[in-house]
């Protein structure tokens, strides 16, 4: 096959976007009804159906992930230290740094690219409060191994499965574990809102508290309970997200064949490593990562995210740099290069593929050819 590079760029994703006709039919059924935010009718219904999709027990939306991570942090009274993991977006320790509580970050595991729960427990002091893991590019956290020590320790356990829309655990909703998960519903997701979020959770005496600190505190009219902010999401969001949702089942099955065609062409290539799959593990096909071994493929990471670029093919150094590296981290006890040798090998390894639904089978095996023949 001789490469030429693409005519139009390929993106690493592309937001869904539902038919524009009902789009306006949803945008007039809002302007009818005259109420285009606090928990109106698109609000009631997206979350009664998102309650049904996830198979979770509490939902609560968000306006995004990030102040749906900040609110559940402030619901579990999380002080002090919480131990999370680098490999994530800034997001995920930023949250914590804006409840005033200090990361502390732990190293990842070789094949899931997840907190490794067996480093948990040697960072524990008397100041952690919580874990925060990430169920990285929506393959879960060894969540059993992790409410353990959570038990053990009496620490709470926050989620964020902002890669991990539809993700099962042996047929279980991923929003179900721990105390509290986070969605995000942002339009690079793969079910989204434009911008969004959730909180899933299990206890029904957080869902007072959680209404409250995403609404000002606000109890009724003569009584404001608590300190909150704005987390709301908005009656056009929650319509977009309605219509976004009945897509999912077409757009699932689109994306496990663009995973499928990916895995087929790149599994036996040397110095690329794939993610393992799981039979009891339902992903969410949200991502397609590879990792590019320098010394057995023949040339860096970086050389071939730039190398795509000549072709017109966009991929992401997801996640680079670690949050371990950042300015405002770097001082932290916890990101001694020592502590974090997994995180910094991936670090430098991982690159995320195009995947949406507008590719091709074509599209993917012209892009696995052109890595191909980058290999020296
Ligand atoms: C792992 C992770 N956590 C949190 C977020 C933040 O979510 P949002 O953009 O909805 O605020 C994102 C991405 O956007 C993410 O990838």
């Amino acid at each position: 096959m001789t490469n030429i590079p693409f005519k139009n760029p390929i993106y690493i994703t592309k937001p869904l976007l539902p038919d524009l006709k009902n789009v306006n039919k949803k945008l007039k059924e809002i302007w009818d009804s005259g109420w285009l935010t606090n928990f109106g009718a698109q609000h009631i219904l997206l979350e009664k159906k998102l309650k049904k999709y996830l198979n979770v027990q509490h939902i609560s939306l968000f306006n995004n992930g990030t102040n749906a991570l900040m609110i559940a942090i402030k619901a579990l009274n999380l002080t002090g230290e919480v131990i999370t993991t680098p490999f994530t977006f800034p997001a995920t320790p930023n949250s914590l740094t804006w409840n005033n509580i200090t990361p502390v970050f732990c190293d990842i595991d070789d094949k899931t690219m997840n907190i490794d729960a067996d480093k948990i427990e040697k960072l524990i002091t008397p100041k952690t409060s919580a874990i925060l893991a990430v169920h990285v590019f929506g393959t879960p956290c060894d969540v059993e191994k992790i409410q353990k020590i959570a038990n053990k320790y009496k620490l709470k356990v926050i989620y964020d499965a902002a890669h991990a829309f539809g993700t099962e655990i042996n047929g279980k909703g991923i929003g179900n574990f721990g105390d509290i998960t986070m969605f995000s519903f942002h339009a690079t997701k793969l079910f989204h809102t434009i911008e969004g979020g959730a909180l899933t959770f299990n206890n029904k005496n957080l869902k007072e508290k959680i209404s409250l600190l995403k609404n000002f505190g606000i109890k009724n009219e003569e009584t404001i309970l608590l300190p909150g902010i704005n987390g709301k999401m908005n009656e056009v969001q929650a319509g977009i997200g309605l219509l976004v949702l009945d897509m999912m089942k077409k757009a699932k099955k689109t994306r496990k064949f663009i995973h499928e065609t990916y895995e087929k062409h790149l599994k036996n290539m040397n110095g690329i490593r794939l993610l393992e799959n799981k039979t009891n593990i339902e992903k969410s096909y949200q991502y397609f990562a590879i990792r590019i071994n320098k010394k057995e493929f023949g040339v860096s990471r970086n050389k071939v995210y730039q190398q795509f670029k000549e072709y017109n093919i966009f991929t992401r150094k997801y996640f680079h740099p670690l949050c371990s590296e950042y300015q405002h981290y770097k001082h932290l006890q916890s990101n001694k290069n020592t502590n974090l040798p997994i995180a910094q090998k991936i670090g430098k390894e991982i690159l995320c593929m195009p995947m949406h639904e507008g590719l091709s089978k074509k599209d993917i095996e012209n892009i696995c050819s052109i890595l191909k023949s980058f290999k020296k």
